[in-house]
């Protein structure tokens, strides 16, 4: 592993160099164990954690397929699906693996024992598998996490409705927090040049999903003037949504749960926040009673931001919790649209207020090919810029997943894998001088209000 690091930290390896390094036959790598799929069975979702589940393994290197690209990781993330992973919910990952194993002799290979996870990485190509032009050894890439087998016509025209979809290092094996990751090269994208390993491999997930979600016509087609309701915007999809709604010309209303992340939304350049916990919301009075005053009076409020407007998008993920407000504020024609259900994925709301107000719900999921592409691409420009708030070591991924777990976290967490540093890979520093303030806006603010008691 070490001539790996070796070749990539020096600038003078050539392709052929890397495609001559003799590979290992193990990596370390980020599992979870299939024994284990019951460890928090009756515990509640918050008590489970993933400090217990998420293992440091050394595994062996996959077989190369064709279309595939092995890929030295010098540094991967933490998104949400890590905690699902880990906590199991709402279903083990194990069972997807299961599911893929079946299609064939060659997704066979991903139904193991265990599960290296991780749906994010910025690195190296090492080896390219049969039938691949596009990629070679040494090429400095991002992998997006849409894997596709594109053999059924359903997925031709928008390659996120493939039936095969899967979310790499989530229902696929072989993911991005290790040493080292096995994707189809359909998911490399180039590495954005002003950006250290870490940032680079930090916005991929989330800002795709994000610029589908938002921006793109098969989500909530956003356009310039919008006012788009922003849940969790200093969170991972929420700072990549606070950003497209500003870089669109819409305005975002950002919603919080403390001072803290109110203040990165500030800097960010929204104006109008919303800090549900000091406003105290309680759209539920019980388990199964929603309070459509609550509702209101949380409409009320987003006028107030408004200018006595409602809001044209509503960037849903929390789910059940928030889902009934999120309809009732939407206004007339207006579109809520969700790729996620955090607090519960059972939703409820008042049909009227959707029917009668001509309102669209609409479904969005991570994003096709060319949407990924395009989102990688701002990054690139140097139009959108990577959350990144903290890094941590491989052996702390635990931690890391824990920390977004319990909400302790701003933006995204990043994780250090290869690299043995912070702050490497950068190969556009007159770009990145450009753009450093925003760039380091989200570890700044993070840095000053470090509480005592967090495991760094
Ligand atoms: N379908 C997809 O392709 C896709 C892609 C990415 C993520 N997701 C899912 O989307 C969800 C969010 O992901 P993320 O990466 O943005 O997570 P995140 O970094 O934890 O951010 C989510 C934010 O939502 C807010 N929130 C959490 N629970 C809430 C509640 N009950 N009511 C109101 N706000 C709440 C929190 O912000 P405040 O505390 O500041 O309000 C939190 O910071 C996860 O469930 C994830 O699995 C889906």
């Amino acid at each position: 592993m070490q001539e790996i690091l070796d070749a990539i930290l020096n600038p003078g390896t050539t392709s052929a160099d890397f495609a001559a390094i003799k590979l290992p036959e193990s990596y370390r790598a980020v599992t979870l164990h299939k024994d284990e799929e019951q460890m928090f069975a009756g515990l509640d979702n918050r008590d489970k954690d993933p400090r217990k589940s998420l293992h440091l393994d050394e595994v062996a290197l996959p077989e190369l397929g064709p279309g595939e690209a092995l890929v030295a990781v010098m540094a991967s993330a933490v998104n949400y699906n890590t905690v699902w992973s880990s906590i199991f919910e709402p279903v083990s990952t194990f069972a997807f693996l299961e599911r893929y194993g079946r299609l064939s002799p060659l997704t066979k290979r991903h139904d193991l024992p265990y599960h290296v996870v991780g749906s994010d990485l910025a690195g190296v190509v090492l080896r390219t598998g049969a039938g691949v032009n596009a990629w070679k050894p040494g090429d400095e890439v991002v992998a997006h996490c849409l894997s596709v087998e594109l053999e059924s016509a359903d997925g031709h025209n928008d390659t996120m409705m493939d039936p095969e979809q899967r979310i790499w290092g989530f229902e696929t094996n072989f993911g991005g927090l290790a040493q080292l990751a096995l994707v189809k090269t359909n998911q490399l994208l180039p590495k954005p040049k002003h950006l250290t390993w870490e940032e680079a491999a930090s916005p991929g997930l989330v800002n795709s999903t994000a610029y589908r979600q938002l921006v793109s016509r098969n989500g909530a087609g956003m356009k310039q003037g919008d006012n788009v309701l922003i849940w969790g915007a200093s969170g991972g999809l929420g700072s990549y949504a606070t950003q497209y709604a500003l870089a669109g010309g819409a305005t975002p209303i950002c919603v919080v749960s403390n001072e803290e992340k109110a203040r990165i939304c500030r800097a960010m350049g929204a104006e109008a926040i919303i800090d549900r916990s000091a406003e105290g919301y309680r759209f539920w009075k019980d388990e199964n009673t929603q309070d459509p005053r609550e509702w209101k009076r949380f409409g009320s409020k987003i006028r107030e931001f408004t200018g006595g407007e409602d809001v044209d998008i509503v960037f849903e993920h929390p789910g059940r919790e928030t889902f009934g407000a999120s309809v009732y504020v939407t206004r007339k024609g207006g579109t809520i649209v969700t790729c996620a259900s955090t607090s519960g994925y059972m939703h409820q709301y008042d049909n009227r207020y959707l029917w009668m107000s001509l309102k669209r719900i609409v479904g969005s999921h991570f994003a096709n090919y060319r949407e990924a592409f395009e989102a990688n691409r701002l990054i690139a420009k140097g139009k959108i810029h990577p959350t990144l708030s903290k890094v941590y070591s491989l052996e702390q991924t635990g931690q890391a997943a824990l920390d977004v777990h319990h909400n302790k976290h701003q933006g995204k967490v990043g994780v250090l894998c290869l690299a043995p540093q912070e702050g490497l890979g950068v190969t556009d520093h007159e770009l990145r001088e450009k753009h450093l303030p925003a760039i380091n806006l989200f570890r700044e603010l993070d840095e000053r209000s470090i509480r005592p008691n967090r495991n760094v």
